[in-house]
């Protein structure tokens, strides 16, 4: 998607070869344009997908995903990541670790907004590893739903994630896929690479 492509390439700063820190736009200020316009691409890519529902991960999944879900005229549900007071109904949870974090944290669900006959699609804003992704693709299918597909803001492409994924057999979708991080050269992979 060229206008996030260029957003990331004007904001971006590698801090390293391993990561891009984006909250300019994504992470901590959200450029509510920018997100819709994600939306609408995830919508179009993802339209004849038969999705009744949009599931990310808090936090940063949240802004690119209401704004697919509203495409696609469906509820969104974020898996939380800490325990609330008020989560009091019965929960499917998955141990998610992070490996840029190097914790693991559960992530949970809420049983009651999600029944077998659900067709899930995943939002998430970075593409690393892919254990968050399979993560809730895993509380998905604990459900008897299915996964449509996963659609991603920021894949990193040298990181194992999209493997991992299409590995599992799911249609993933990313709406910038870099190739390689480096200190004033950020490049992405090029169409039929
Ligand atoms: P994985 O899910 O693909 O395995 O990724 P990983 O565990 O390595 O990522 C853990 C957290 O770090 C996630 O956010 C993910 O979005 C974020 N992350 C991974 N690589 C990058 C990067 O290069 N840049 C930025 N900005 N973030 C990255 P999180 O802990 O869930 O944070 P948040 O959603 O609450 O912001």
């Amino acid at each position: 998607m060229k206008r996030l492509e260029d957003k990331i390439l004007s904001e971006g700063i590698a801090l390293n070869e391993q990561v891009l820190k984006v909250d300019s736009f994504l992470n901590h200020q959200v450029d509510p344009k920018l997100m819709q316009d994600i939306g609408q691409e995830f919508a179009r890519r993802f339209r004849d997908n038969g999705a009744t529902k949009v599931l990310t991960i808090e936090s940063s999944g949240i802004a690119p995903a209401i704004f697919a879900a509203l495409e696609l005229d469906v509820p969104l549900i974020f898996a939380k990541k800490q325990k609330s007071i008020t989560l009091t109904d019965e929960l499917i949870v998955e141990p998610v670790y992070s490996f840029t974090k190097q914790m693991t944290s559960h992530v949970a669900v809420s049983r009651k907004f999600l029944n077998s006959e659900d067709r899930i699609l995943i939002i998430d804003d970075f593409l690393a590893n892919g254990e968050a992704a399979l993560g809730l693709g895993k509380i998905v299918e604990k459900t008897g739903a299915s996964v449509v597909g996963i659609g991603i803001v920021i894949e990193k492409s040298f990181q194992p994630g999209r493997d991992k994924l299409i590995e599992a057999g799911y249609q993933v979708e990313s709406l910038a896929r870099i190739k390689a991080l480096a200190k004033d050269n950020i490049s992405f992979v090029e169409k039929g690479e």
